[in-house]
């Protein structure tokens, strides 16, 4: 069972991904807890404000620091974090090494930036791993944060049947996916490669590993450098 805590100031945005397929059987099962917390709740006056201007000035605003820190002091009181994540395009690279790392932990925080970014002295004192999920900018943290909890979610053990293993997923093993093809076996001319119909089980993980091995060094030859294959 692993808990994950999301904190944000539009939770509404991370809600319905993390309610479906996968995510939803896994949380219906009693595998995974999501708690979705609305960042606004901690917020100043009757705008429930959570940002202000940049000090030395600048474009944009910056997430205070009094909201996050009430809010992960609050959900610590509770019980023992073993990371503290803030989702931010400066993180570091989200990879399957460190999502099945995730996966593993007990109680999770995940905090959403917004804005212009977050007060300095939030990442310097609460957060532990920052993590971006590719190197392009997002308007927030939230759809980056719904796509961690999703990849950690499906690789509890006990989520994924056998037949959807996630083992055989890309990257598990430094390789790209090889295809995939369903009835019928011809469609308008196009047929299925005839060893997938043939039976032959070691030809079959043969073709795939050749496969998968071809569509890597075409898309992704860096995945080849670092791996032991
Ligand atoms: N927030 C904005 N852009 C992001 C990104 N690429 N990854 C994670 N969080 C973000």
């Amino acid at each position: 069972m692993i808990r994950i805590d999301i904190i944000s100031v539009i939770p509404d945005l991370i809600r319905s991904p993390l309610e479906h397929s996968i995510v939803q059987r896994a949380r219906d099962k009693g595998l995974v807890q999501i708690e979705l917390h609305d960042l606004r709740e901690f917020g100043f006056g009757n705008q429930r404000q959570v940002d202000d201007y940049v000090y030395g000035g600048g474009a944009g605003m910056v997430m205070r620091c009094e909201p996050v820190f009430d809010c992960i002091e609050a959900l610590k009181k509770e019980r023992d974090y073993d990371e503290v994540i803030y989702m931010c395009p400066d993180g570091e690279l989200l990879k399957q090494k460190r999502a099945n790392q995730l996966s593993l932990k007990q109680n999770i925080i995940i905090l959403c930036g917004h804005y212009k970014g977050i007060d300095q002295r939030i990442r310097d004192e609460l957060i532990t791993l920052e993590i971006s999920i590719g190197d392009y900018v997002l308007s927030g943290g939230e759809l980056a944060a719904a796509v961690l909890s999703d990849t950690i979610c499906r690789l509890i053990p006990g989520v994924i049947s056998d037949e959807e293993s996630a083992l055989t997923d890309s990257f598990q093993d430094d390789l790209l996916a090889p295809p995939v093809y369903t009835r019928p076996a011809d469609f308008r001319g196009l047929e299925v490669p005839p060893v997938l119909l043939s039976g032959n089980f070691a030809e079959i993980e043969k073709w795939r590993f050749e496969k998968a091995l071809e569509i890597t060094k075409k898309m992704r030859p860096d995945l080849l450098d670092e791996s032991d294959l």
